[in-house]
């Protein structure tokens, strides 16, 4: 993601519902500026964006008990409705494996247990789940995310 493909990946994600638009345009320019974080966004064939996808570095030092571990993180993903179904979400989801397969052994994602299309899209790319009984800065107890996580495969 460059900064000029923040306002129109903003658009996209508040579309869903979270947050404002100045907010989401803050958190993708923080992205950017962060050498831990990896913001991607995909463009259809007229190049405009049809989607993004961000990866961050987690680091929970609370030592709370059931912590879910430290480690890189997909942490939203999000295709334009009218896009979807074409392999986008398995393409922004595949470009941040192979950027974190140089760097880490292992990957990790939340994924709310209703959300079928993002668990069968993880799964299918060798993603497996642990459940939901674990801890996450945000999420309440009693929460209905799965903690999955993947095996990176390494380069010699
Ligand atoms: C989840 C999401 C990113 C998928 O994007 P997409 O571009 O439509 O997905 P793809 O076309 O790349 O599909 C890849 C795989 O995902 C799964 N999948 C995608 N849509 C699906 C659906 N509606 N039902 C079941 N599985 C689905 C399939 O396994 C698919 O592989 P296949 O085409 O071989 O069957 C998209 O639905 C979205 O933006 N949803 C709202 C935001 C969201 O839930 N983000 C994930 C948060 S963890």
């Amino acid at each position: 993601m460059l900064a000029v493909d923040v306002e129109h990946a903003a658009r996209i994600a508040f579309d869903a519902g979270n947050g404002s638009i100045s907010d989401w345009s803050a958190r993708f320019h923080r992205d950017i500026e962060n050498i831990r974080h990896y913001p991607v966004v995909a463009l259809d064939s007229q190049n405009s964006i049809v989607g993004y996808a961000r990866t961050c570095w987690h680091e929970d030092d609370l030592g709370e008990e059931n912590s879910a571990p430290n480690g890189w993180y997909l942490m939203g993903l999000r295709v334009e409705e009218a896009a979807r179904g074409r392999g986008i979400g398995q393409q922004l989801t595949s470009a941040r494996l192979n950027w974190l397969a140089e760097r880490a052994e292992k990957a990790y994602c939340l994924i709310s247990s209703h959300n079928v299309p993002s668990r069968e899209l993880h799964e299918q790319l060798g993603f497996t789940s642990h459940g939901s009984d674990f801890n996450f800065p945000g999420l309440e107890i009693g929460h209905e995310e799965l903690l999955f996580s993947i095996e990176l495969p390494q380069t010699p």
